[in-house]
């Protein structure tokens, strides 16, 4: 029989790689070129519209909110009962890879497609769904059309959040045919599952098929504008310089060298990370007058996160006497850590168990749409193995099996759920 997950990954994957090509084999894979969607480009509105029109062919009826997620229904037999969700995002980072997300989303609607096939009639309704801007690359922080769906932001704001282009997100997803009126009431919605990559190493060191996740890490992200003095490289004495990227380096090992000795001293899972760097002018023969940051900090403690981001802030802030410079930051709206739900924790382990399949549990570092989720909805997360441990990078990959795999505890995971 063919392999349905397997070709609609592949073909998925082709959206964001320049130029389009399908890979379907790790021998395969370019170091250098990965997948490229972030919301609001056309690779993302070509992943939208595959992901759609294969939610449609499997009966589902398709429904779209004001922030652009995405919903697709297949009706239960008993209209008193809230429903099950179960999806993820089909955006990615910069040169990311084809499965962090997308596996959740086309795993959801292979599901669906099983259920159907064997006839099974559900007793809640299930809705896939698709998440707008999980990863943050375009409009300045992660989870957005999630982060919208329970209420942490209001619609408006999160449809006024600009990508670098200056665009608001209201009109990339006018343009792209991606604004919608449906309103999902999570009252209506009891439980919600996603199926994703590890993105880490734990489950494939361990040859581990399935991890089941009970914690998932928070994020905060703080921006910086170093304002010094572009100046020529050639003339400018050593004493008469702002140079605001000697500012910004500063920072950088701040960051490394606190996140280091919080893991060392309360042996927590801190991490933080200067992932964003741009450089204005960017040429060899000038001093750089403007430098942008952009810095990640997470772990599963709140109080952790909260003193980490502080310290950067203060430090942030002294190098305006140091090096002469002036620093704004801006920290947008924060994730905080979430406990997953006991009870789906359980069914999932349940499920694997009937499906034949060894577990173990285990916490994400990793940011997802359930984080927010689970803060109005009965949530759980199930991993498969990522190859090597890398994520957010071309290498990306699960071995198809541990795929398959993945798609067989949550196809009889929401038999479970839509069941009950
Ligand atoms: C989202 O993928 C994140 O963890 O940054
Ligand atoms: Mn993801
Ligand atoms: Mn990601």
């Amino acid at each position: 029989m063919k392999n349905r997950l397997k070709e609609d990954i592949v073909a998925s994957g082709r959206f964001g790689r320049e130029p389009e090509r399908r890979v379907d084999a790790f021998d395969i894979l370019d170091p250098e070129n990965g997948v490229t969607r972030p919301t609001g480009t056309e690779a993302n509105a070509k992943v939208r519209a595959y992901a759609m029109e294969k939610m449609e062919e499997a009966g589902l009826d398709v429904r779209m909110d004001a922030v652009g997620n995405i919903f697709g229904r297949k009706k239960g037999s008993d209209p008193g009962v809230g429903a099950v969700m179960c999806g993820s995002h089909l955006d990615s980072v910069v040169n990311g890879g084809q499965l962090d997300g997308a596996l959740g989303v086309f795993s959801a609607i292979e599901a669906v497609r099983r259920l159907n096939d064997e006839g099974y009639t559900n007793r809640r309704p299930i809705e896939v769904a698709v998440f707008t801007g999980e990863e943050g690359s375009a409009f300045g922080m992660t989870l957005l059309g999630s982060t919208a769906l329970v209420g942490k932001m209001s619609y408006e704001d999160a449809l006024a959040r600009k990508n670098p282009e200056g665009r608001m997100l209201k009109e990339v997803l006018e343009n792209s045919g991606y604004a919608g009126e449906f309103v999902m009431d999570l009252k209506n919605v009891e439980y919600f599952v996603e199926l994703h990559i590890e993105q880490g190493p734990v489950l494939y060191n361990k040859k581990m098929p399935i991890g089941i996740v009970e914690n998932i890490a928070g994020i905060t992200w703080v921006y910086a504008t170093i304002r010094g003095e572009g100046n020529h490289a050639g003339t400018t004495p050593m004493k008469m310089r702002k140079d605001a990227l000697v500012a910004a380096a500063e920072i950088i090992l701040f960051v490394e060298k606190r996140a280091n000795e919080m893991v060392d001293k309360l042996g927590s899972a801190t991490v933080g990370t200067v992932g964003k760097l741009t450089v204005f002018p960017n040429g060899t023969n000038i001093v750089p007058g403007r430098v942008e940051l952009g810095i990640d900090i997470r772990d599963v403690v709140p109080a952790h996160m909260e003193s980490l981001k502080g310290e950067v802030s203060e430090a942030l802030k002294a190098l305006e006497e140091k090096y002469g410079v002036s620093v704004d930051v801006s920290v947008p709206p924060f994730h905080s850590p979430e406990p997953l739900s006991p009870e789906v924790v359980d069914i999932i382990e349940k499920s694997a168990a009937q499906t034949g399949v060894r577990t173990m549990r285990m916490n994400s570092g990793a940011g997802h749409d359930s984080q927010n989720i689970a803060s109005r909805v009965k949530t759980g997360m199930i991993f498969v193995p990522s190859v090597g441990g890398i994520s957010h990078a071309p290498m990306e990959w699960t071995e198809w099996e541990d795929i398959e795999t993945g798609a067989k505890v949550l196809t009889q995971t929401l038999r479970n759920l839509a069941g009950s």
